[in-house]
Parts: structure tokens; sequence; C-alpha cells
């Protein structure tokens, strides 16, 4: 039987992941929103798209949670994104009531799903699923570190003038100000960036690459990214659809590993059937850690406005 995917949210992130997942075919597809006929209609046009592009995945849209019923994946990319000038905490008190109340919805008729959380901001938002559901770690994963990863590798093939797929790096920690680009692991075709560029390219780089939601923001005016977001949702949705062990930096709720204790932090993890299978300790320097816990300290603070 064909897997079957619900998306909350049917906003830029959520509509362009359901066309991402529709045209890959392998699953079904239920977006769900509160706008009455929004997710309707975008659903009704993505399943007119299938006889041109060749798709027959099943995409209905719908303002409640009948159709979300034994779904395998539940993604949740409800809430409001930010305007210029502000930051992703700002959403903390508007979102937290929207991810709580469309958690519950979704773990009452989903109760194997695997859930990503989209929804800003993010590391905050994952650990207020993982606390509603009282899922087990592996099933509660929070999307961030690809976005961030791709938007690293972005700026260094642009600088180098390399193909994009040979520069392997990976952003760490909260999806914030704090993030941690890991330049010092950074390579292309296994060459350390450390020894291609010198280093204010690369703490440019670093720079661009923290300030790479606001960026689109301020260019966008009126939204923030989805493009990107979304195809980093499809890619932690194929690896987990397709069993394939993918090694790539999200956010899970840490169990002692780098130090941190029942916070959600970006690091890699192993994704396969079972969701988050494993966290993958890499070797940090010293430096590296500690901005890897003063970025878990910046979720803690979120934690605490939201009294959780
Ligand atoms: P959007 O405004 O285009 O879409 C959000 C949708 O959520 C709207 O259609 C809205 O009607 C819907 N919604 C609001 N409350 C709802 C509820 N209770 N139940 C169902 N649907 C509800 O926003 P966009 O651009 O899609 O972003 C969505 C969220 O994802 C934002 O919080 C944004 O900050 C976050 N985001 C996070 C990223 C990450 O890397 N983790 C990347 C991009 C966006
Ligand atoms: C981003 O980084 C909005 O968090 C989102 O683009």
């Amino acid at each position: 039987m064909r897997k079957k995917i619900t998306v909350v949210g049917a906003g830029n992130v959520g509509a362009t992941l359901a066309q991402r997942l529709a045209e890959r075919g392998d699953a079904d597809v239920v977006l769900v929103d509160i706008v009455e006929g929004l997710p309707q209609g975008k659903a009704l046009d993505l399943l007119e798209a299938g006889p041109v592009l060749g798709y027959d995945s099943r995409v209905v849209g719908t303002n409640g949670y009948e159709e979300t019923g034994g779904s395998d994946i539940c993604v949740i990319t409800s809430g409001v994104p930010r305007k210029p000038g502000m930051t992703r905490d700002d959403l903390v008190l508007t979102n937290m009531k929207i991810v709580r109340g469309v958690t519950e919805e979704l773990v009452r008729r989903s109760p194997q799903a695997i859930l990503i959380v989209v929804s800003n901001p993010l590391d905050a938002m994952a650990q207020l699923a993982f606390s509603v559901s009282r899922f087990p770690r592996e099933r509660v994963i929070g999307m961030a570190g690809v976005l961030d990863t791709a938007r690293f590798r972005t700026f260094i093939a642009q600088e180098l003038q390399v193909a994009v797929g040979d520069v392997q790096a990976y952003v760490l920690g909260g999806h914030g100000d704090t993030m941690v680009p890991l330049a010092r692991m950074c390579t292309v075709a296994g060459i350390p960036i450390t020894k291609l560029l010198p280093p204010d390219r690369v703490d440019a780089i670093v720079e661009r690459t923290r300030d790479g939601g606001a960026e689109i923001v301020n260019l966008l005016k009126t939204g923030s990214a989805y493009y990107a977001p979304s195809a980093a949702v499809a890619q932690m949705i194929d690896a987990i659809l397709l069993d394939r062990k993918q090694i790539l930096p999200c956010a899970v709720h840490l169990q002692g590993e780098y130090g941190i204790n029942g916070l959600f932090v970006g690091v890699p993890v192993k994704l396969g059937a079972r969701g988050a299978e494993e966290v993958v300790q890499l070797e940090l320097t010293p430096d590296e850690q500690a901005a890897v816990r003063r970025s878990a300290e910046s979720v803690k603070e979120l934690l605490a406005v939201m009294a959780l």
C-alpha cells in the first residue's frame, strides 16, 4: 500500500512540499489548513497536474483531521512566518498554540506516525510536539539543519565556483542566530575549505549562512523562504520512506549526546524507516562544542517563555 503523508499548513512551505511529494509519486498526501477552501483548492490543483506530469498520487485537501488518520508521516508547517525585522523567536507565542493543537489532532488519529516539525521557532516547536505527542524521540524530528546546511553549501559552491554536490558541510545547533556552521569540517571533494579560502571569506560565508533566513525575508518582504525549506523536508521524507539510513542534520531530543540533555538541538542524525534512528557524535573541538552548547542554551530560554 502507498504511504500516507499529512502536511498541516497549506501555505508556502506546506503547499510546495505537497507539490514535491505528489510529483515524487510514492505517497498519498493529505493537506490540512484552517482557511476554508485553501487546502481543497491547492489539493485539487495538484491532482489535476498529475495527468500532465504523469503521477497518480492521491492529494486531498481538508479543514479537518478525519482524512489524516493512519498517516505514516505528519509534517507540521502551520503557523505564522516572520516579517522583516522579526526574529524566529518573535513567533513563539502565536505558533505554540497552533503547534500544540495540531499535534494533539494528529497523534490522536496517527499514533504510529513520524512527526516532522517545520514551524518556527523550530527547536522549541519540535520540543513542544515531542512533549504533547509523548512519542518516542525517534519519531519527532525538527527540520532546520538540512536547510541551513544547504545554504552553507550553496554559498561555498558560489564562492569557489564548484559543483554544489561536491560540497559537504554541517550546520549544527539551534535554528537561529546561534546556529553553528562547522567550517572546519566543510570539504570540497574531500579538501577542507579552510585550505581553499582565506579565513575572512570563510567567516563571511558562515555569517551569511546564519542570516540566510533573514536575507530571504528581507527580499520577499511578505513571507519567508519556502523552496529550499520544502526541498529539505522532502529529502528527510525520502530518507525515511526509503529507509536510506542517510545522515542529515536534524533537530532531535538530545539525551546526553554532545553534553546536552532534554533539549531539541540540531545534530547529525541517521534517518531511516524508524525515523531518527541514531544520533551521530562528531568529534568537536572545545570551541565548537561550546558553540553548540551556547546554542542549546538559547533554545532553553525559549522553552522557559513557553513554560515548557
Ligand atoms: P504561510 O503563512 O505561507 O503558511 C502557514 C499556513 O498555516 C497558513 O496557510 C495558515 O492558514 C496555516 N495555519 C495557521 N494556523 C493553522 C492551524 N491551526 N491549523 C492548520 N493550519 C494553520 O507560512 P510558511 O511560509 O508556509 O511557513 C510556515 C511556518 O514554517 C512558519 O512558522 C515559518 O517560520 C516556518 N518555517 C520554518 C523553516 C525551518 O527551517 N524550520 C523554514 C521555513 C519556514
Ligand atoms: C528560514 O530559515 C524561515 O526559518 C526559516 O528561512
